[in-house]
């Protein structure tokens, strides 16, 4: 059984929580927050506490706030025998350099608070300072996740870098798809199963042999045509960009 203390009340400390709850081998023994009405979520009453401190031993304190918060409030926790980790893609492990057992805890995956999802299929990529507590990490993610992997800092950071352009700016797609729709009177559900299969293609192809559309095909006239279309300034300069970067990388005459 491994032991756990929670710090955090947002979209990752909630589905962190409701899996480990879910989970025989892992006992949350506390979640901290320092706004306990940000708990709610939370039945147990005797789990909470707003006190940032490690007086609960735990084997594992997990410190899901943040990316600015975490160097200052994991010092509050620095004396702690168990392993202190973050969650953080984009912090190194240095953040937290001032722990006795510092560690890194990152799911890739996007949460949000209020919806809870499974972490089985989501990569657990974990990073300590010797094998002993790179153990106890990877026993923790096996918990949750079938996909465990050690991820150095500079890889981690990478890898967020390219979760930003895969997940981020892709939602930021959405929403300006979303405006454009909403500002012609268009249902934005008729785009969802398009959404679907350009996600589900990437089990079978590579992003390159997925790409389709007007850049990619060169179809300038289509391309002239929907800019007619498009009003607003900044969209405008989005879809040239973008239009511009797609027939660049896939060989078409600018
Ligand atoms: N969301 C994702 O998709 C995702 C995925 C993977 C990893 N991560 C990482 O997981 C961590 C948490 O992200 P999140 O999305 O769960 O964030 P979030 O929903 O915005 O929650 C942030 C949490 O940090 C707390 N916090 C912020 N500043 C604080 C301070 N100075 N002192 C004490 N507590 C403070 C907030 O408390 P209040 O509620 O009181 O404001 C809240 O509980 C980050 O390091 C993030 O990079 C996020």
């Amino acid at each position: 059984m491994i032991s756990v203390v929670i710090v955090g009340s947002g979209n990752v400390a909630q589905n962190l929580f409701h899996a480990f709850q879910n989970s025989a081998d892992v006992t949350v023994k506390q979640i901290i927050g320092r706004n306990r009405e940000h708990l709610a979520f939370v039945q147990d009453n005797a789990l909470i506490s707003t006190e940032f401190t490690s007086d609960i031993s735990a084997d594992v304190y997990i410190l899901a706030i943040s990316d600015d918060a975490i160097n200052s409030v994991g010092e509050s926790l620095k004396n702690a025998k168990g392993i202190l980790v973050h969650t953080s893609g984009a912090t190194p492990l240095d953040a937290i350099k001032y722990a006795k057992r510092p560690g890194v805890f990152y799911p890739l995956q996007t949460f949000t608070k209020g919806k809870i999802i499974s972490f089985h299929d989501v990569p657990i990529c974990i990073e300590a300072t010797n094998n002993k507590d790179l153990e106890t990490l990877t026993i923790l993610g096996k918990q949750l996740s079938k996909n465990v992997v050690e991820i150095d800092s500079v890889q981690r950071k990478t890898l967020h870098v390219a979760a930003v352009f895969a997940n981020n700016f892709t939602n930021y797609m959405y929403t300006m798809g979303s405006e454009i729709c909403t500002e012609h009177d268009l249902d934005f559900s008729l785009l969802k199963p398009l959404i679907a299969e350009t996600a589900a293609k990437l089990n079978t192809l590579t992003p390159m042999q997925a790409q389709t559309g007007p850049a990619k095909r060169g179809d300038q006239k289509t391309l002239h045509n929907h800019l007619q279309i498009i009003t607003d300034k900044h969209q405008r300069e989005l879809y040239t960009l973008l239009s511009n970067a797609i027939k660049e990388k896939h060989g078409k005459k600018l």
